[in-house]
């Protein structure tokens, strides 16, 4: 049987973490949302304030309807504010050992009672539940970019994961409107697994001068259908996520494709993550993005 859920405690307030705070107030839940410090809390805050405008100006919602959205998310940067949380939802940077820092004391501040989940898009569930003292509450949420948008949340259970806390995450994405399909704790889940591998192919083919970035982009949206081309997804991603979520893949399967293709390396080394830092295969300092000037 699932447990009552009422206050989410959503850990990390960046692309992932910002989107899951707003899903889950617009599913009526209480929301305390970390960061690491004020200003970086307001960006996250900022985040949420303008989708919920834009909705309001496009007529999906109303003033009223947003306002009480934005009231039931409180920002803080202390970790204390989540003491009386049901479930927290990790969406911090994609690194294993900021991740344990982070859960060894939230651990100690939360209810024991309370679920945890990580958003990680490819590191094993496992390895997070056991630095906690409470491994059968331990499950993975993995929502998609933007989360608000899109349908898909994977719910991961690892082999300490109780029928309960599973049954708890699954019911809790349900209650956001999302499809929630059940995954086992391998590297990648299903969508990444599959996703990954493309888009560093896709990285590939440019290297190897099969198209320019714009032509293979243009390819896949009217070849494929997909509302976005690769290099265009890898930047919305970010490019910094990618590298880190190809190598854990790669650790774990030493396959090809999973391999860091040697551009993506040089384009990291460079500083360019993709949308959100402005540069990636496309420039985004104008009004529209421009393949990168540089190639
Ligand atoms: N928040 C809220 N709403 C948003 C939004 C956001 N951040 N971004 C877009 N939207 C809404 C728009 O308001 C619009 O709503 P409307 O139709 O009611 O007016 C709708 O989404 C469509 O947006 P746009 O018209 O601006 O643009 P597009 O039609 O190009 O859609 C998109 C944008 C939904 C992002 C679409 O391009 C898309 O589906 N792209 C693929 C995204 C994808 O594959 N995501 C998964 C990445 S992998 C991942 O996240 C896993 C991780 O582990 C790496």
């Amino acid at each position: 049987m699932a447990q009552q859920i009422e206050k989410v405690g959503v850990l990390g307030g960046g692309l992932m973490g910002h989107g899951i705070a707003q899903v889950a107030a617009e599913a009526g839940y209480q929301v305390v949302l970390r960061e690491v410090d004020e200003a970086t809390l307001a960006k996250g805050v900022a985040k949420i304030e303008k989708q919920l405008a834009r909705a309001v100006e496009k007529g999906k919602s109303t003033q009223e309807d947003a306002d009480a959205v934005r009231g039931r998310i409180f920002g803080t940067a202390h970790y204390r504010e989540l003491a009386d949380c049901d479930l927290v939802i990790e969406a911090i940077t994609e690194s294993l050992p900021l991740k344990l820092e982070m859960w060894r004391e939230v651990d100690e501040i939360v209810k024991p009672e309370a679920v945890f989940a990580t958003n990680t898009s490819s590191l094993a569930v496992i390895d997070q539940a056991a630095v906690t003292g409470r491994p059968e509450r331990f499950v993975g949420l993995h929502y998609f970019n933007p989360a608000q948008v899109m349908k898909l949340v994977e719910v991961v259970r690892c082999v300490t994961t109780s029928q309960e806390a599973f049954d708890t995450a699954l019911e809790f994405a349900r209650s956001q409107g999302k499809l929630a399909i059940p995954t086992k704790d391998k590297a990648g889940f299903i969508v990444n697994r599959l996703l990954v591998p493309y888009l560093l192919d896709a990285i590939r083919a440019y290297e190897e001068g099969v198209g320019s970035v714009d032509e293979i982009d243009e390819a896949m949206k009217a070849g494929a259908g997909h509302p976005m081309g690769p290099l265009t997804l890898a930047d919305f991603v970010g490019l910094d996520t990618l590298g880190s979520i190809c190598d854990v893949l790669f650790e774990e399967f030493r396959e090809r494709r999973f391999a860091r293709p040697p551009m993506l390396r040089k384009m990291l080394a460079a500083g360019w993550f993709g949308r959100k830092s402005g540069m990636g295969f496309y420039d985004y300092s104008g009004d529209a993005p421009q393949p990168n000037p540089a190639f």
